[in-house]
């Protein structure tokens, strides 16, 4: 079966994107890397328990090593990235997780994909994604009469969560510019 990697996929946003998911008849399989810090929750994910297309892995995705096995073992034609320390009120009491999670972590899965994506078949190469979900809140904040951002807007982060996203955005451009891994970025909002 063929599969794609998702990290963080027993979150808040990363279990609906495996369930949406898993729904279509004819999905790929998942591979779903989750830590399961205070903020992951597998009950949401129960009525997979029986569902072979998903695989659950409790890892840290500052663990190179278990990453590179993740890897080798299913092959993924995608990455989609959504693990994160993700509450702004938790980084101004301890920053410290949101540098290892979002910067560290980021850092050792773009390491390990990169080398997995350099060993492809250069047409499996062409196809394979690394998509980074991050957050408007890189941008700073709006007031009620400015324009909205837009992607030529220019980093602001105001918190140490925002100002980890935004070191992740950079490594995940820079690993584009440095070693032509194909990656996509999406800087949504949840209102
Ligand atoms: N929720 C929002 O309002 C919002 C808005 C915009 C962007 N985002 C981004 O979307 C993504 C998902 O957000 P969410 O609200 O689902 O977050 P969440 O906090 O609900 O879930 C994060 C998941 O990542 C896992 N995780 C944390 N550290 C990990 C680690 N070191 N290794 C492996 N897994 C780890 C947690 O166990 C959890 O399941 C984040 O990257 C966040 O920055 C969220």
């Amino acid at each position: 079966m063929s599969h794609i990697l998702v990290t963080g996929g027993a979150g808040f946003i990363g279990a609906n994107f495996v369930l949406d998911w898993l729904a279509q008849p004819r999905a790929d399989g998942i591979v779903n890397v989750d830590k399961l810090t205070y903020a992951g929750n597998l009950k949401t994910l129960a009525s997979l328990e029986n569902d072979k297309r998903h695989v659950f892995s409790r890892t840290d995705i500052c663990d190179r090593a278990a990453l590179d096995r993740l890897l080798a073992e299913y092959r993924p034609s995608a990455v989609v990235h959504f693990a994160a320390e993700s509450h702004v009120d938790r980084s101004i009491h301890g920053p410290g997780e949101f540098v290892q999670t979002n910067i560290v972590g980021t850092f050792t899965l773009l390491e390990s994909v990169r080398a997995y994506w350099a060993a492809l078949k250069r047409e499996v190469q062409a196809g394979f994604r690394f998509l980074h979900i991050s957050t408007d809140e890189v941008f700073g904040s709006l007031g009620a009469d400015d324009p909205r951002f837009s992607e030529t807007t220019a980093y602001a982060p105001n918190s140490p969560y925002s100002a980890s996203k935004a070191a992740s955005d950079h490594l995940v451009r820079a690993y584009h510019h440095t070693y032509g891994l194909p990656v996509l970025t999406t800087n949504c909002c949840c209102a």
